[in-house]
């Protein structure tokens, strides 16, 4: 056996909060309670990621696909993440988190764009955790609108030209990737940025994720080998250039 080469901590995490209705359905509660619970789990996750150095936090909030649900919930989606928004910048910035709002703007209300401008011009400054909320978002629309953002500039369309026209420029790739509520798929998020992260799915509900959910996934990425095409020899050279052989 080859002694693999254990990854350290992840640099990025991103995770699809998946199961808010579920855990409202199980506590006899409308699905607008799961979402509200969901933020508290969001809270609780973006202090454990602060306080166990994790660079950047991106997360999924609302899909390209979510406004097929019923009207009553998408507007209860919009009204709990403007309040909370409001109500949780003074903390993020205590946190020194920055905060990012990923996704197509266009189709939100001129107050839902305007409270992200102020969010985000108010923790601009910050130098700690990266916080993305992906909002209106979908791993197609990304690539599409970072595709027409270098045809439109006459550039040449390459890897590198599309990776820095894409939503998540500002950050590097995502390292571990989280869904919660034990769907195995991806759901539209991150397509073209997952292409390396290490997947992890739980079948614990968002609302239910705690720093022990957190830390379990990180153990799981920490026991990963990534080879990124690499053999596993090449990761691992001994002193003779060997790979490092036990038992
Ligand atoms: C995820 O929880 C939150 C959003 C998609 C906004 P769901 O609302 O999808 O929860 P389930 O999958 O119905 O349990
Ligand atoms: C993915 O969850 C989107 C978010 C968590 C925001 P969904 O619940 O919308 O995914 P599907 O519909 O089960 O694939
Ligand atoms: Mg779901």
């Amino acid at each position: 056996m080859t002694i693999p080469v254990l990854s350290t901590m992840p640099h990025h995490v991103a995770i699809v909060m998946d199961g808010n209705g579920r855990w409202a359905h199980q506590h006899f509660l409308p699905r607008i309670a799961g979402h509200k619970q969901g933020v508290t789990a969001l809270r609780r996750c973006v202090k454990a990621c602060v306080a166990r150095g994790i660079g950047v936090l991106t997360v999924f909030a609302f899909s390209s696909e979510n406004w097929r649900r019923p009207q009553e919930e998408v507007s209860g989606l919009m009204d709990l993440l403007a309040r909370a928004v409001a109500s949780e910048v003074t903390e993020l910035q205590q946190n020194g988190v920055r905060l990012h709002f990923v996704g197509d703007r266009q189709r939100l209300s001129d107050a839902m764009q305007a409270a992200f401008s102020k969010a985000e011009a108010v923790t601009a400054s910050n130098t700690g955790l990266v916080l993305n909320i992906c909002f209106n978002y979908g791993g197609r629309w990304d690539i599409a609108q970072a595709a027409k953002k270098v045809a439109d500039s006459g550039q040449a369309i390459t890897e590198l030209a599309l990776d820095r026209a894409l939503a998540l420029a500002h950050v590097a790739d995502p390292d571990l990737l989280i869904r919660t509520g034990g769907e195995l798929r991806i759901s539209n998020f991150l397509l073209w940025q997952a292409a390396y992260a290490e997947l992890y799915f739980t079948d614990k509900l968002w609302p239910e994720f705690d720093e022990t959910a957190l830390d379990e996934a990180i153990a799981f990425f920490r026991s990963r080998e990534r080879r990124f095409g690499q053999t596993s020899a090449q990761l691992t050279p001994s002193v003779s250039g060997q790979p490092v052989k036990v038992a």
